[in-house]
């Protein structure tokens, strides 16, 4: 069975968890890490690891120098990407996205995430986003792929710019880039 299928499964078995079937596309690897600055030593926040599809994207992304926290709930998701990835510059956090304060009290230049936002109570999903607003730079970008256009008014209830992205795949996956112009907070 090809990993791809059993990361389905295991998807598929922690439903209410990871609210998906499957892994993220190819495109969305792509596109939700254009947001990330190559250039330059990076601190990058990763909400919802899963199986390590978009890390391993974010990892070919970033300096050899930068540094990749990646927050995922459930246990033996972050046992299965700490046995098939090896690289110094990842940080895996056994713990919800909404206790990012509790771990890091460094400021972020990126958020990238995946966390089913339809799942959680509006109230959880506010704090996540202005928690990740707090910590993050002037100029930082939080980019958060979804299957559904709902969640956007809360990005843009926080950040002083946002656009969405439709990939025309099927089901349609919507990438929001989401941009901390000047602390407004
Ligand atoms: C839709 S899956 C995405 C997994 C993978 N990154 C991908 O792109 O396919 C969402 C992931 O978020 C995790 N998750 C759900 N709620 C979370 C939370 N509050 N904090 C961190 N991870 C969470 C789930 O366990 C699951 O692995």
């Amino acid at each position: 069975m090809s990993q791809k299928r059993k990361t389905g499964i295991q998807f598929l078995k922690n439903f209410r968890e990871t609210g998906a079937f499957k892994e993220t596309s190819r495109s969305v690897e792509l596109e939700i890490c254009t947001s990330i600055p190559s250039d330059r030593a990076v601190t990058v926040v990763e909400f919802g690891m899963g199986h390590g599809n978009i890390t391993k994207e974010i990892l070919s992304t970033i300096s050899s120098d930068s540094k990749l926290y990646a927050f995922e709930v459930n246990q033996e998701f972050c046992e299965h990407v700490q046995e098939s990835i090896n690289d110094d510059r990842l940080v895996i956090i056994n713990d919800g996205a909404e206790n990012l304060k509790k771990h890091l009290n460094e400021k972020i230049d990126s958020v990238v995430s995946s966390i089913p936002f339809s799942f959680l109570s509006d109230n959880k999903g506010h704090s996540i986003i202005q928690d990740a607003y707090d910590l993050l730079e002037t100029e930082g970008w939080f980019s958060q792929v979804l299957l559904t256009k709902f969640n956007f008014k809360k990005f843009k209830s926080v950040f002083e710019e946002c656009e969405m992205v439709k990939l025309p795949n099927f089901p349609a996956e919507y990438i929001y880039h989401c941009q901390k112009k000047h602390g407004k907070f």
